[in-house]
This record gives structure tokens, C-alpha cells and sequence, in this order.
């Protein structure tokens, strides 16, 4: 079989990363979460106390920066300059800032740069905001996943209480929504669906059935 590229794209917390590694792994194809490449930026800049509205200065950091995303048992480890931040990236401060860091141009162009390469050799699975319409136009797979706000922030919410993390459900639905905005009408290649991508609700659709959907559009493509 000939080894294609799957891009994932979507709103917060639709469940693209999820999906995503189960279609990696069914696949063998390298999965990459390219939402983790923009926070573990963010990380960094708010750790080093960076105005994150300054491009210069974003753009600075991230070319003095490696981003390494290694697979695990667990599903993809994130280095940062050698030193794991898995756990850090999902800091609530960090997904409530990585927007504003991912809205700068120069920032945007290094990380598809990166995410291009990373993608070169094909066989990838890879999930973020544009990957069918800027990082892999080409994509012979391209996937745009949709739920409701509200579904989602339950989700979301779901998630963080069998992890044992603080969470609020109405807290939740306005970061989400809040992110979505940022997302949708930033001007640099924002969060769209590509032409030739395939919409999936996965509002009443368990991972299973999502996972089923994309595996059937691979399979038609291979
Ligand atoms: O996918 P995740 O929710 O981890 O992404 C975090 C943020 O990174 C998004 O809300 C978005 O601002 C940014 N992002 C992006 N382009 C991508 C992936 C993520 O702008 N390809």
C-alpha cells in the first residue's frame, strides 16, 4: 500500500487528537499533534515572561527553540530544548494563551515549515487548525471533525474529572467558544475547512464510529 497523508482539522476539544492516534496506530503512520508545536511555544514564551502580542519576539524564541514530538505508549511525548513538557503544555494558562501566540505570521510560517518536514516521508496522521488548507494542501485524506460547544466542554470536563484536574463546566464552555473565535477570525490562515475536506459531526458519534468513518475514506484513497 502506498503511504498517504491524513490531516485532521477542527474546533477545540472536538476530539481530533483522539481520533488522530487510533488512526496512526491502525495504520502505522506517524501521528503529529501540531497543536502541541504552538503550545510548547507558548509555554516558553510565558515562562521566559514574553509579551506574547509581540511577533518579533515570538519568532525569536522559536527559532532558539526544539520541539520534538515522540510517540509513547501513552501517545506522543512533547520535548521542549530536551526537557519534557507533556503536562505542562495542558496548563490551563497555556491553552488559554496559545491563540494569541499562534496568530503571528512569522510564527505560523517557521511552525509549517517544521510540520512540513516532519510530514515528508508521508505515512502521517497529523491533527491541528490547517493542516488541509496550508501545512499539507495535498493531503490525499483531509478531515474536518465538528461538535457542539456544549458537547465538547462536557467532554472536555469529563476528561479532567477521571484525571482528578479542577474543572468547571461553564468555565470550560467559554474558553472553548473563546478559543474558537480566536481561531476563526485570526488572519493568518485561520480555522476553516478545506474545500475537499469531509465534515464529520461527532456530536452523537462515539470515537469508535469517527475512527470507522475516516478509516473507510483512507481505505477508498490507498
Ligand atoms: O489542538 P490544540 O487545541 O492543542 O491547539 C492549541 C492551539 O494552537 C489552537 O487553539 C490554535 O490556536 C493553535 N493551533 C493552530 N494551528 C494548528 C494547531 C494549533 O493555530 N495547526
Amino acid at each position: 500500500d502506498k503511504k498517504i497523508s491524513i490531516a485532521i482539522d477542527g474546533p477545540a476539544a472536538a476530539g481530533k487528537s483522539t481520533v488522530a492516534k487510533i488512526v496512526a496506530e491502525q495504520l502505522s503512520y506517524i501521528y503529529i499533534d501540531t497543536g502541541a508545536m504552538y503550545r510548547a511555544l507558548t509555554y516558553k514564551a510565558l515562562k521566559m515572561g514574553a509579551d506574547l502580542d509581540r511577533e518579533d519576539t515570538l519568532i525569536g524564541i522559536l527559532l532558539n527553540s526544539e520541539i520534538k514530538l515522540l510517540p509513547s505508549d501513552s501517545g506522543q511525548l512533547v520535548l521542549l530544548d530536551g526537557e519534557d513538557v507533556t503536562k505542562e503544555i495542558r496548563y490551563s494558562k497555556v491553552t488559554n494563551s496559545v491563540s494569541i501566540v499562534a496568530m503571528h505570521r512569522q510564527v505560523r510560517a517557521e511552525m509549517v515549515r517544521r510540520q512540513q518536514e516532519l510530514a515528508s516521508f508521508g505515512g502521517v496522521v497529523m491533527d491541528g487548525r490547517d493542516i488541509g488548507t496550508h501545512v499539507l494542501p495535498k493531503a490525499e485524506v483531509k478531515v474536518f471533525l465538528l461538535a457542539s460547544v456544549e458537547e465538547r466542554a462536557i467532554r472536555r470536563h469529563t476528561e479532567n474529572v477521571q484525571k482528578g484536574i479542577d474543572s468547571d463546566l461553564e468555565t470550560l464552555k467559554n474558553e472553548i467558544a473563546r478559543r474558537d473565535k480566536l481561531d476563526s477570525e485570526r488572519e493568518v490562515a485561520p480555522l476553516v475547512k478545506a474545500e475537499d475536506a469531509v465534515e464529520i459531526d461527532t456530536t452523537s458519534l462515539s470515537i469508535n464510529d469517527v475512527v470507522e468513518r475516516i478509516m473507510a475514506l483512507v481505505e477508498e484513497r490507498v
